[in-house]
């Protein structure tokens, strides 16, 4: 039988890395999708050493530009006719307002609409490997009373919250649209053979505060240290568990937490703010899916 293709984004550094050298060891073909050349090709030559897997390939694109994505979709389909598994991984912490290439804000143009326009130009390749799974990483931060207080919520006002910055607000936006995002894949999916779930891994010691300034990244330091928070190969187990589950173990639709089911905020499970949601990614991507 051939091997399994896996396509894992943001796969040059913690658990999109980890996953990318697990899934090495037990013989898949993993595409790296990573931004920057060097430290993807850094990566990748890692993985190929310490799997004794060479069927590592890996692809730049740059999540925050459409053309960026477009480039890198035509070039997995010239030189795959399937894709089995796909890990929506990469993504950003920032502290001030920023924008994309493609000129909308960082975290929710790159780490949200990024995923949903790659994943969306990845159905028919998707769909050609069925039975195949997209699993998209959020958190339990989207909850109220975690990370700062207040519960994450769709801000259609300002979706890209060029009118006044709140950065928590933001960040936390970014985690439950992914949810939601997921959600609804989920049930416009429905039937194809392609399933998608999200998943919230346990906090691990990882490279997403290294955009902070100096003194925040310290404070992130510190807080990793007194939650103890574990290695990206552990919360790559986590991130893998859809994937590596036995079929009874596991539903199209739901949301992982630490290997188990769990429970997303009441707003993730609102089919209109989901049906919302993507019409407006729909809008910014300048084309209809599914
Ligand atoms: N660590 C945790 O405890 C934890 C918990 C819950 C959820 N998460 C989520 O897990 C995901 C992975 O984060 P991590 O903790 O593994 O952080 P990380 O070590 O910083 O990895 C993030 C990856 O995303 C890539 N990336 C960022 N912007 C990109 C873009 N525009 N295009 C392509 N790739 C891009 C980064 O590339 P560069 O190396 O080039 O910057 C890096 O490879 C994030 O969505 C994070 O929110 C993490």
């Amino acid at each position: 039988m051939d091997a399994k293709i896996a396509l894992i984004t943001g796969a040059n550094s913690g658990l999109g890395k980890a996953a990318a050298l697990k899934l090495a060891k037990l013989g898949w073909n993993v595409v790296m999708l990573c931004r920057d050349a060097q430290r993807g090709e850094q990566a990748r030559q890692e993985i190929i050493t310490a799997s004794g897997n060479e069927n590592i390939r890996l692809i730049t694109a740059d999540l925050g530009s459409k053309v960026s994505i477009k480039n890198f979709v035509g070039e997995f389909e010239r030189r795959y006719s399937q894709l089995n598994l796909l890990i929506n991984c990469a993504g950003i912490r920032v502290l001030n307002y920023q924008k994309t290439g493609d000129g909308i804000e960082l975290m929710f143009g790159s780490e949200y609409l990024g995923h949903f326009i790659l994943t969306n130009w990845l159905v028919p390749r998707l769909k050609a490997g069925a039975p195949s799974k997209v699993i998209t990483i959020s958190g339990e931060g989207h909850k109220a009373g975690v990370e700062g207080g207040v519960g994450a919520s769709i801000n259609f006002d300002d979706i890209t919250y060029e009118k006044k910055w709140d950065v928590l607000r933001a960040s936390k936006q970014v985690v439950l649209a992914k949810i939601l995002f997921t959600y609804e894949l989920a049930r416009r999916l429905e039937g194809s053979g392609v399933s998608a779930v999200t998943v919230s891994p346990r906090f691990s010691r990882t490279n997403l505060s290294n955009h902070y300034p100096w003194f925040v990244r310290w404070i992130a330091a510190f807080r990793m240290w007194q939650a103890r928070a574990v290695s990206p190969e552990l919360g790559a187990d986590d991130v893998l568990y859809p994937a590596l589950a036995p079929q009874a173990q596991y539903q199209t639709g739901k949301y992982y937490v630490e290997g188990q089911e769990g429970k997303s905020s009441p707003e993730s499970y609102d089919p209109e703010i989901a049906k919302r949601l993507w019409e407006i990614s729909e809008t910014f991507a300048g084309e209809k899916f599914l």
